[in-house]
């Protein structure tokens, strides 16, 4: 299962000067063409999927190939929420499978930011989610010409990106500093001085946002002044649409025809910049350095006292509700024995973590206090609980 800890990944790409490629998915076909690509270049992956695309996709539904996608590699991934708008953004990102989240509040003044900011880490933190902030303002929409989204640039400034760390408690920082989201007309100028201050003075690993249409001596300099994890989305939908186009020319008729080997024009794009930025061949190296992901099932075996099967039934319905809405649960199940004479036991909750630090969060959680104490602990007499860590 080489799903790992985001940090560790992006340290390792950070100390080792080489950025990890952060590409953004829309389809089943991005993430075969993205995962066909660094299991060959044997490069570690961020598969991101922001809340600006949500709806071209269902977000759940995406995740649970995206996981599947994640568990079944060979090379290390991890699973971002990208550009997420808030709180319940991040915790709707990690119950479905993110084990790193970004909060993008970079559009509001820097105190906002910064509270907004700080809020997301309290509670990423507190489930063990490394959490990406942003800094500074980067304008345009992924996917769309860069001319049609004018905002402003606000570049990042290294004083105050060190104050926003400070404050907020980021493991990651993107910052501003001449990229725009999407399709550019002519090249970017990208101030490297910026970047290099603000890395001299943060030390950890920065995150570039709008990586399409750099030269190849910009993506150098971007990695060598810091930059560890890259953005990329535009180029991709372009050579997607590329494909698309030229099957269409050739007479393609119905859908399957006109997508066919769009995923093969996605990986040959996600290859293209894996070379340049230095990951191929680091897969091996971030297994070794970096903490697996690992998810813990917290199981209760319990029998009710005093209760028919229609409130025994009632109380897991609303355990269920109440408790797979706290930060860091992944799932809760329930279940009753099907050999109702035989065990000890006859009821089963099979509760899901994200990661160990969910087992002291979830117990205090004032959700969970409630429920256990007036709802469960009254009627549930005899139990036994047990936190597994589940195997690769
Ligand atoms: P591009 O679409 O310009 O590659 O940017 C992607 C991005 O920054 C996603 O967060």
């Amino acid at each position: 299962m080489p799903i790992v800890n985001m940090k560790d990944m992006l340290r390792h790409a950070h100390a080792n000067r080489y950025a990890v490629p952060a590409f953004d998915l829309v389809s089943l076909d991005f993430l075969e063409g993205i995962m066909a690509a660094v299991e060959e270049m044997r490069s570690p992956v961020i598969l991101s999927l922001a809340e600006s695309h949500f709806e071209y996709y269902d977000f759940a539904l995406i995740m649970a190939a995206t996981v599947a996608a994640a568990k079944r590699a060979t090379v290390p991934v991890a699973i971002h929420l990208d550009h997420g708008e808030n709180l319940q953004s991040v915790i709707d990102g990690i119950r479905l499978g993110c084990n790193g989240v970004m909060v993008d509040a970079s559009h509001h003044p820097f105190e906002e930011n910064a509270r907004i900011t700080a809020e997301v880490v309290k509670t990423a933190h507190a489930v063990g989610v490394p959490v990406e902030g942003e800094l500074g303002y980067v304008p345009g929409v992924e996917g769309e010409d860069a001319e049609k989204h004018p905002g402003e640039i606000r570049y990042t400034t290294p004083e105050e990106a060190a104050r926003f760390v400070e404050q907020t408690g980021v493991d990651f920082l993107a910052v501003s500093i001449g990229t725009v989201h999407g399709r550019m007309k002519g090249e970017p100028k990208l101030d490297f001085d910026r970047l290099a201050a603000i890395n001299e003075r943060l030390g950890i690993p920065l995150v570039i946002h709008g990586g399409t249409g750099l030269s190849e001596e910009q993506y150098r300099q971007l990695i060598d002044n810091g930059v560890a994890k890259i953005n990329y989305y535009t180029a991709l939908a372009d050579a997607a649409a590329r494909r698309i186009a030229a099957n269409v020319a050739e007479g393609a008729k119905g859908y399957t025809a006109q997508v066919k080997g769009v995923r093969e024009a996605i990986a040959a794009e996600c290859r293209r910049m894996i070379a340049l930025w230095g990951s191929a061949g680091q897969a091996e190296a971030v297994l070794e350095a970096a903490e697996p992901w690992r998810t813990v099932a917290h199981v209760i075996f319990y029998n009710t006292e005093g209760l028919d099967e229609a409130q025994a039934k009632a109380l897991r319905a609303e355990g269920r509700e109440v408790l797979s809405r706290i930060p860091g649960v992944l799932s809760v199940e329930t279940g009753t024995a099907i050999q109702p004479s035989a065990p000890k036991f006859r009821y089963l909750w099979d509760v899901r973590f994200c990661h160990p630090r969910v087992i002291d969060y979830y117990r205090d959680h004032p959700e969970h206090v409630r429920y256990a104490d007036e709802r469960f602990r009254p009627v549930a007499g005899e139990r036994i609980t047990i936190d597994f860590e589940l195997d690769e």
